[in-house]
């Protein structure tokens, strides 16, 4: 079975059960003609007297343990249920047990694996049949034991038989959920490995353009820090910065989800113009903003695609700012605006 039906009780359409593989697995039961006979000879004495009986004994035994009760809370589902109860009781001697009578009863298992009853729960109740059955017969062919032993063996086969069809609708469930599992895993596991070979790119991008522009090498920003990146240097403060760059990325992100229009220059040149105080290079952009897209793609979010798309050009923008930055106040002689601009003086920031 691949799949299955959303209606309780459907019979999944691919279980590969035919006439033959029925016929094959009822002569592995040594379940034959003369089995059919023996059962059918049940039929009336059980249905006459025993039917009703043994379906109110049945769900009041189960009315006594917690998981079948909680599966049995109200009044109409306790009549539903006898009345399924009474049909399958009525089936098991009728005598016919070709394909319709397979389907019927995978259907049957369906329905208990969807209501999640636990199989031992479901298993154990055929205990009841079998407990509850066995002096009927005897009661019937008392004074045959031969016949007696004959049709209690015919009446074991079906049930077990019965069970193992259940249990293959159990199997089959539990195969089905660990598929889509492995499924899920798989697409996780794909969409991670596409998130970090987009993000080593747009790393390299930005390594690219960082030198196209002029912006000072990692070597040369690595020395001021004794051939240390930010990171290294200072671990906390490399914090603050990507706690704030991942602020302004999920501004960035809700503005786009939303469709609205939104500046964050000044807040990243805010940021860039602090990073740029401290020496930091292009290396320490792609770092700060590696591991801020780490974490966001990592979280359970519907947006990863919008994440990778705002994070590059707010990591463009960066680099563009901090070029600026290096141009005003290391590349050129210090004058006064830059003071008043670093100090938050100025009037004329670019
Ligand atoms: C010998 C074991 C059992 C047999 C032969 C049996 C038989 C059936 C049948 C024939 C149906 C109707 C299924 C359908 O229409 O697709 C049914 C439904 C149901 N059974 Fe069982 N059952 C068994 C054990 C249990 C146990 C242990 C519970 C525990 C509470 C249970 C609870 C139910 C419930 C809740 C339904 C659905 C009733 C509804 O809402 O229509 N069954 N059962």
């Amino acid at each position: 079975m691949k799949e299955s039906s959303n209606q309780i009780g459907d019979v999944p359409s691919d279980f590969a059960i035919d006439e033959a593989e029925v016929e094959l697995r009822k002569s592995f039961f040594c379940f034959g003609e003369q089995d059919a006979n023996y059962l059918k000879s049940l039929h009336d004495p059980f249905t006459r007297n025993l039917q009703q009986r043994f379906t109110n004994a049945f769900y009041a035994h189960l009315q006594h343990f917690d998981e079948p009760r909680e599966l049995l809370a109200d009044e109409d589902t306790v009549a539903r249920l006898k009345l399924s109860q009474s049909a399958y009781f009525h089936s098991l001697t009728a005598g016919d047990y070709g394909v319709e009578y397979v389907h019927g009863r995978l259907k049957v298992g369906v329905s208990h694996e969807r209501l999640g009853l636990s199989p031992h729960w479901y298993i154990g109740a055929y205990c009841q049949y079998l407990t509850v059955l066995l002096p009927e017969v005897w009661a019937l062919f008392s004074d045959q034991p031969e016949r007696f032993i004959a049709t209690w063996q015919a009446l074991q086969k079906l049930v077990l038989f019965d069970i193992s069809l259940a249990m293959e609708t159990y199997v089959e469930a539990a195969c089905q959920r660990l598929t889509a599992e492995h499924d899920r895993v798989e697409l996780v596991r794909h969409e991670a490995q596409s998130h970090a070979e987009r993000l080593e790119q747009q790393a390299i991008e930005i390594q690219r353009l960082s030198s196209i522009i002029g912006l000072p090498s990692t070597a040369i920003t690595a020395r001021f820090y004794g051939c240390k990146t930010l990171h290294e240097d200072n671990p906390d403060i490399f914090e603050t910065f990507s706690t704030r760059y991942g602020q302004l990325l999920d501004l960035a992100v809700n503005a786009a989800k939303e469709k609205t229009d939104l500046k964050l220059d000044k807040e990243l040149r805010a940021l860039v113009d602090r990073l740029g105080l401290l020496k930091a290079g292009p290396r320490d952009v792609v770092e700060i903003h590696s591991v801020v897209m780490k974490k966001k793609l990592a979280e359970p979010t519907q947006h990863s695609q919008l994440y990778l798309d705002e994070g590059r050009v707010m990591a463009f923008e960066m680099l563009g700012y901090l070029t600026s930055f290096y141009r005003k106040f290391y590349l050129r002689p210090h004058d006064d605006s830059s003071v008043a601009y670093l100090t938050g003086n100025n009037t004329t920031s670019q």
